[in-house]
């Protein structure tokens, strides 16, 4: 059983590379802030307080095809996302999927912000997927435009800002590097030049534990 974890701040790239980390290895894959994500947007529709323990843990029981909802990739929805994560409730009602899918037999990737300290500790490879907040803000930026939207850099920056400094401070698995990772920066990295070095890090990870 193989389990990699892929954990980094917002638009660091960890997406695209633990999809590819999957394919190359042949592994299921979990984007868990789709949870996170999910459980935010439920608390909106049914009009609730993110920032209320008690309505974001009422809303950790969502149905399942919210997961393929496409109103979860916005970045409003980030935002409340990462409000409803501070939680600890929130957290501990989501933690047992992500280990059901991480131990599944022959293993799993998952990417998101606490899979190296806390989903999977003991995990036989770990990448920390970080880039600088300007060029993270540009992937969203351009990101916007290809789907016909009307960013602006000044917001994307503050919201990129916001998110890292909630997900850094909050007392409950904040982002931080696990014991064991490997760092990948992504900045000034094409995305293939990046899964080159994601690979690599992740093969000498697991040579390094045979
Ligand atoms: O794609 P992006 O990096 O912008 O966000 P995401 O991975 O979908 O996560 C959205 C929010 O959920 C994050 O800002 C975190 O606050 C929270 N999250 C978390 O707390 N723990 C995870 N394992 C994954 C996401």
């Amino acid at each position: 059983m193989t389990i990699i974890a892929v954990d980094g701040p917002a638009a660091s790239g960890k997406g695209t590379i633990a999809r590819a980390l999957a394919r190359h290895y042949g592994l299921p894959c979990l984007d868990t802030g789709l949870l996170y994500r999910a459980v935010g947007l439920s608390v909106l529709k049914a009009g609730g307080d993110p920032d209320h323990e008690a309505d974001a843990l009422a809303a950790c029981d969502f149905d399942a095809p919210l997961l393929d909802d496409p109103a979860l990739r916005s970045e409003a929805v980030g935002s409340l996302a990462s409000r409803v994560s501070v939680h600890p409730g929130v957290r501990q009602a989501l933690v047992q999927r992500q280990r059901d899918f991480a131990t599944q037999p022959g293993g799993a990737i998952l990417d998101g912000r606490d899979i190296g300290t806390v989903i999977a500790p003991d995990a036989d490879a770990k990448i920390f997927v970080t880039a600088s907040v300007h060029v993270r803000a540009r992937r969203r930026y351009d990101d916007a435009l290809a789907h016909g939207g009307h960013p602006d850099m000044d917001s994307l920056i503050a919201d990129i800002q916001a998110r890292d400094t909630r997900d850094m401070s909050r007392d409950h698995a904040p982002l931080r590097m696990a014991d064991g990772a490997d760092l990948l920066d992504t900045s000034d990295l094409t995305i293939e030049a990046a899964i080159r070095q994601a690979i690599a890090l992740v093969d000498a990870q697991l040579e390094g534990r045979r």
